[in-house]
This record gives structure tokens, C-alpha cells and sequence, in this order.
């Protein structure tokens, strides 16, 4: 089958690229001239794992290719995908004009003598796909066939590929006019019918619901593990063995537990904002999913507060080695970083310091530039005449932090895992002071115990 797909981001390039490998012609579309004068030569504008390979592998196998010109793009084209972004705006909804402007294009591009698909993959509010068909329908030749189709995606950043390959479900929105159309059916048929897991349809908005309510799920239940750490640390539990104890729960289940400074990336916070912005429009506001908003909004602050506690508010002369800056491990992003914002904070006190991230050092240093601030190139040289060791990221390096090299090449004695990487006991034995989430470590021996008393009857 030939397939368009317009915007080269995460997941247009990841989808690009896996459609290619799924066996059909794919030429990807970008505005961005030097985005895609890169991907030719095979330079991906994003770090992810196995994607460069992919992508060099099926344009030299001709079944890939990119363009700017979406005409040329969507020659031939039996089904276009709409992968561009939808930002956060000032007031906290999705940015539309790039979907928007792709379906004035899409549009104008229409070959009256061919039927197209076209299918939503960007994250858009309740109402956006109908708002889709309605602009294509203003711009397209009067004769042109087409269908709307909302897809909306769930991959993860750091295993995108592998994600695409084996998702839990497929969603699709179809329209009541075009549930029965033979051409829309065929070519979701040959898009998905390979895949292994369900497929599921249902109308427009509730696809559309559907991606937004996962997201809002999922960072519910990171911040619900985050606000119960909180506590755990104060009445002497341990977070991780909580999670682990009500994992084992299969209405809870043991995923999106780990507790630590928040959570971040390019999708929840923005997604949560666009929900709660499109709640509050339709009259239905919700409170638990602001409540999650302001919670993790929180959870850097409460952080930064530990090492204020260690060296007091005044930071300045504290050398400070802050492992990990993107947002979660396995990626370049740095959008809505908690460790760029953890960062921020420490500097704002005057801390100097000094950074290692095994990725994304080229976006921190456009989000958090050089002035105090070096950016070194291993974690061992980040620990170099460090008073304390901040740890922001969970990349599985951070956990084989060697703690007798550490002790040697740092000044001072403290470790702050904001993502509980290390073990506990191991980091007290070899006489640091720990800090981490969720957990009363030695860092808090002398202060009294604060669990209430418990009072019997009688
Ligand atoms: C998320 C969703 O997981 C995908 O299903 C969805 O397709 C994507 O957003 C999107 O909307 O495009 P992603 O942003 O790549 O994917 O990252 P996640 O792996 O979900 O992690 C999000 C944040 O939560 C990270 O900051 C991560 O560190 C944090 N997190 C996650 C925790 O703090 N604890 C956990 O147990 C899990």
C-alpha cells in the first residue's frame, strides 16, 4: 500500500519507518527543510533506539523516502496519516493550527480520481478529527472521495519501534457515515491486520477520549506512588516494597509504580493540561486530574528542599554532580525535563554544576545553557571534587554508580536519588548520606519518629 505520512516527529518518524518495514511504500513529510535534508543522509533529528538503521535500511531498499512537498508526498497515496504536534499553548490547550494547516494541505493535494483514508495519529482534544473532514472537505476538489479516521497512538518514547511492533491495542475512531465503507475497511485491514493484539472502534470522540483518559491515567498513577512516597518517608515505609505490595493487586498491577521526582516528557504534562483546559470548556471540570497536575507540579521543589536541608538554602561553593537530564531514560527529550527543572532550582540557589547525561546533553544545554554549569562527558568526571551527587534520570548506568570510586573523587558524602536507583544499603555501609524517595534513610536518624501514637480503648 503507499502511504503518506505528514510530520516527521516522533511518531511519524517512528511510524514512517515501521509501515516501510510492514512492507508497504511510505514517503514521509515534513515542512522543516533541514529536518529532512538530514534524514536523507540518514541523520535522525531524535535519539531512539534501532530508529537510524530502520530508516537508513528502507530508503536504500526504496520503500522509504521524505520530501517536503506534500503534493509530491501524497502522490499515489491510498491512506495519509497526520502525525505533526499539538503543543501546549499559553492557556494550557492543544496548539491545533499545525493539524489544522496539514488538513488544508491534505486538502488541496486530493486526487479526485482515487479514494484516500485519512488517519489522526497526533494527540488532538474531543471534536478535532469532525473539525478535520470539515476543513479537508473546504479545501478538496469538489469530486474527491475521502474518509477520516482517528488512530490515536501509545508509544513510548525509548521503545517506539518496539511499541509499534506489539501494542496492547489498536484504537481506531470511524465516523457513523464511514463505518461501512469498503475503502476505509480495506485499508485498516491491510494496515493493522497483522498485529496480534485486539482491535477496537468505536466513534470519533471516543477515540479521541480514549488517548487523552490513558494519559491522564497513567500520570494519576505515577502521582499517586509519588504522594504516597512522600508519606512513607515520613512514617519510617518504603515505597518500593509498598509498590511491590500492592502490584501484586491485579486491579492495581505492578506497572507505572516507581516513585521519584515526577513525572515529565513531551506527552503527560501536555496532554494533562489539554484535558483539564478541554474540561473546563465543556463545564465538567476534573478534580482528581488537576489535583495530579499540581501534585507532580510540586515534586521538584520538594526534592531541591532535601539537599537545602543538607547544605542549607544557600548554595553557592556547592559543587554539585547532577546525573541524567533528559526525562526519562532511554531518550534525548528534555521537553518538561524534571531534572532540567530540579537543575533550575539548584542554580537559582547558586549551586555550581556539574552535568552528565549518556544522551541528552545537546537539548539540556538549549533548555539550560553554560552559565554555571559544565557538562561533562562520563558520570565518573561529573563526580570530580563534588560535594554531593544529585541523580535525576533512571538510566541503568546511574545504578552501577561505583561507590568506592565515588568516595574517592568526590569532596563530600551525599547522594540524592530522586529515582531510587541505588540500594539503600550498599550507599549507607560505605558511610554517604542518602537521600532518596520515599524512604526514611540515615540521612534522617536523629529526627524523632512521626508515626501518631496509637491509643487503646480503655
Ligand atoms: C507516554 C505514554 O506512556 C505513551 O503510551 C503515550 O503514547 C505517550 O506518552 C504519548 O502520549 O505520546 P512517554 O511520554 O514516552 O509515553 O513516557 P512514559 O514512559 O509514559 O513516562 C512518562 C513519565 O512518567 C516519565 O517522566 C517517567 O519518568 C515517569 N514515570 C513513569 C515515573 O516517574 N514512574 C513510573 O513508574 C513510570
Amino acid at each position: 500500500m503507499n502511504i503518506c505520512v505528514v510530520g516527521t516527529g516522533y511518531v511519524g518518524l517512528v511510524g514512517a519507518a515501521v509501515f516501510a518495514d510492514w512492507g508497504h511504500t511510505v514517503c514521509g513529510v515534513d515542512i522543516d527543510e533541514g529536518k529532512i535534508t538530514n534524514i536523507k543522509k540518514g541523520v535522525m533529528p531524535i535519539y531512539e533506539d534501532g530508529l537510524g538503521d530502520l530508516v537508513r535500511q528502507h530508503m536504500d531498499l526504496d520503500g522509504l523516502s521524505f520530501t517536503t512537498d506534500i503534493s509530491e508526498g501524497m502522490f499515489g497515496a491510498e491512506v495519509v496519516f497526520i502525525c505533526v504536534g499539538t503543543p501546549q499553548s499559553k492557556t494550557g490547550a492543544a496548539d491545533l493550527s499545525a493539524v489544522w494547516a496539514v488538513a488544508e494541505d491534505i486538502g488541496r493535494c486530493l486526487d479526485p480520481d482515487m479514494y484516500t483514508v485519512v488517519v489522526v495519529k497526533s494527540t488532538v482534544p474531543v471534536g478535532s478529527n469532525e473539525k478535520v473532514k470539515e476543513l479537508i472537505g473546504v479545501s478538496a476538489p469538489k469530486s474527491a472521495k475521502f474518509s477520516v479516521v482517528s488512530n490515536p497512538e501509545f508509544l513510548r518514547e525509548g521503545s517506539a519501534i518496539w511499541d509499534m511492533n506489539n501494542p496492547d491495542r489498536t484504537v481506531l475512531g470511524i465516523g457513523s457515515s464511514d463505518r461501512l465503507s469498503e475503502e476505509v475497511c480495506r485499508v485498516l485491514f491491510s494496515l493493522y491486520e497483522h498485529l496480534s493484539s485486539p482491535i477496537v472502534w468505536y466513534d470519533l470522540r471516543t477515540a479521541e477520549m480514549i488517548k487523552y483518559a490513558s494519559n491522564a491515567f497513567l500520570a494519576m498513577k505515577v502521582t499517586s506512588i509519588n504522594e504516597i512516597a512522600l508519606m512513607c518517608e515520613r512514617v519510617g515505609a518504603d515505597v518500593d516494597r509498598v509498590a511491590e505490595g500492592i502490584g501484586l493487586d491485579p486491579r492495581i498491577g505492578p506497572d507505572f509504580l516507581k516513585a521519584g521526582i515526577g513525572y515529565g516528557g513531551s506527552c503527560f504534562p501536555k496532554d494533562v493540561q489539554a484535558l483539564m483546559n478541554t474540561a473546563k470548556q465543556t463545564g465538567s471540570p476534573l478534580t482528581i486530574v488537576s489535583a495530579v497536575d499540581a501534585v507532580n507540579d510540586h515534586l521538584p521543589e520538594l526534592f531541591v528542599e532535601k539537599v537545602i536541608r543538607e547544605f542549607g538554602v544557600n548554595l553557592s561553593g556547592i559543587k554539585i554532580a547532577c546525573l541524567g537530564l533528559a526525562f526519562k531514560a532511554n531518550t534525548d527529550d528534555v521537553r518538561d525535563s524534571r531534572s532540567i527543572e530540579v537543575i533550575r532550582m539548584l542554580r537559582g540557589h547558586g549551586a555550581s554544576i556539574q552535568a552528565y547525561d549518556p544522551r541528552a546533553y545537546g537539548n539540556a544545554v538549549e533548555e539550560l545553557g553554560y552559565f554555571g554549569i559544565s557538562y561533562v562527558d562520563t558520570m565518573n568526571e561529573a563526580l570530580i571534587g563534588a560535594d554531593a551527587v544529585v541523580i535525576l534520570t533512571e538510566w541503568p548506568e546511574f545504578a552501577e554508580l561505583d561507590l568506592l570510586h565515588a568516595k574517592e573523587s568526590m569532596k563530600g558524602k551525599v547522594i540524592f536519588d530522586g529515582r531510587n536507583v541505588l540500594d539503600q544499603e550498599s550507599v549507607e555501609d560505605m558511610g554517604f548520606t542518602y537521600y532518596c524517595v520515599g524512604k526514611r534513610t540515615n540521612a534522617y536518624e536523629k529526627e524523632p519518629d512521626l508515626v501518631p501514637g496509637i491509643f487503646l480503648p480503655g
